[in-house]
């Protein structure tokens, strides 16, 4: 039950502030968030890389309130792709983007984040890379599906989000299954409401098989993001069954979760994305791990009072 309430602070100024200046050990959030700069984060990139393992990168941030925090976040991005084009990884090391942080929320908002997320899509297409759309509240996903289809227009490659617990996510894997598409697929991250979503983990998991056969089933390149012992053992059997090869669809998981796991699919020659936050703005993105297991709660309420 803490789950919905770490979730409802998650999305609370108030409650930003608090957590944001409270002596949160660094170590906790260092967990989740390795680095809060390029110069922190680019090392962590070549350590990843290294040992096998591909990434997806994330500039944390979120629910930004003006235009030139957006155009910040685009910079960031930019920032990041520059540095690590001369490590040559072409698209071992893609990006994720949420397009709140692009400036989808303001007045124009669509239009903005557009016109934002588009360099950084043209900027990693240069170095041999592409960009996921994160999927975010599902108030926002008819303009995140609009977003992707209209760089899809020009950067096939873009990648997109669905959700697991989201009545809608069915139609739209069918509708996303396309040749060349490239769709992750999550339980999902927000507290949505039960008007468009489920709300139990079992009706959630079993939405999740549903989907995946979807997009094993269909033409493009599913991404399978969990941390769930047996959905990755339901998908390797989905992926034998639908004649996919080792390279036909990928693994991802977030950094600082399941770790071994991590290396032991990779190891066994999948395509293992570890979905890699770094930035200052690291709030929404923190409690949203809280959330989902309430161990980690403890872990940090532990180390709040022990400073
Ligand atoms: P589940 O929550 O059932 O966890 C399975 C097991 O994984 C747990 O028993 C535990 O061992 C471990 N685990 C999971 N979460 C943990 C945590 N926070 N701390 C410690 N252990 C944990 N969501 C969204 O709404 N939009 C998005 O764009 C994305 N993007 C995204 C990318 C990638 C690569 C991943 C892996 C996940 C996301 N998510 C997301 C988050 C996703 O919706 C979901 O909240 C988490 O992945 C947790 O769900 P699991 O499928 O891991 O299962």
């Amino acid at each position: 039950m803490l789950g919905p309430v770490i979730l409802a602070a998650s999305r609370s100024d108030r409650m930003r502030r608090l957590i944001s200046a409270a002596p949160v050990t660094k170590q906790v959030v260092d967990r989740f968030i390795p680095g809060e700069t390029v110069d922190d984060i680019v090392p962590i990139v070549q350590e990843l890389t290294g040992k096998g393992l591909e990434l997806t990168m994330d500039v944390v941030g979120e629910d930004i309130t003006t235009p030139e925090q957006a155009s910040a976040a685009r910079d960031a991005y930019l920032e990041l792709i520059e540095r690590i084009a001369p490590l040559g990884l072409g698209d071992k090391v893609e990006m994720s983007v949420k397009l709140s942080m692009f400036g989808q929320a303001l007045d124009g908002g669509h239009e903005l984040a557009l016109a934002n997320v588009r360099p950084v899509v043209e900027a990693a297409a240069a170095i041999g890379t592409t960009v996921t759309l994160d999927a975010e509240d599902h108030t926002t996903l008819d303009s995140m599906f609009a977003i992707h289809e209209e760089l899809r227009k020009d950067f096939p490659q873009t990648g997109c989000v669905i959700q697991a617990y989201l009545f809608r996510t069915e139609a739209d894997a069918r509708r996303l299954a396309d040749a060349g598409s490239r769709v992750r697929l999550v339980k999902g991250a927000y507290k949505e409401p039960a008007e468009v979503a489920y709300q139990q983990k079992h009706e959630i998991d079993k939405a999740y098989v549903r989907v995946l056969r979807i997009l094993m089933e269909g033409e493009g390149y599913p991404m399978i993001g969990s941390h769930d012992p047996r959905l990755i053992s339901i998908a390797q059997e989905l992926a034998r069954r639908a004649g996919r090869k080792l390279d036909e669809y990928e693994f991802q998981m977030l950094y600082g979760i399941r770790g071994e796991e991590h290396l032991r699919l990779a190891a066994e020659g999948h395509r293992m994305r570890v979905y890699t936050a770094y930035g200052t703005d690291w709030y929404g993105y923190f409690m949203r791990r809280l959330a989902e297991k309430p161990a980690n709660l403890r872990f940090f309420a532990r180390s709040m009072v022990s400073k």
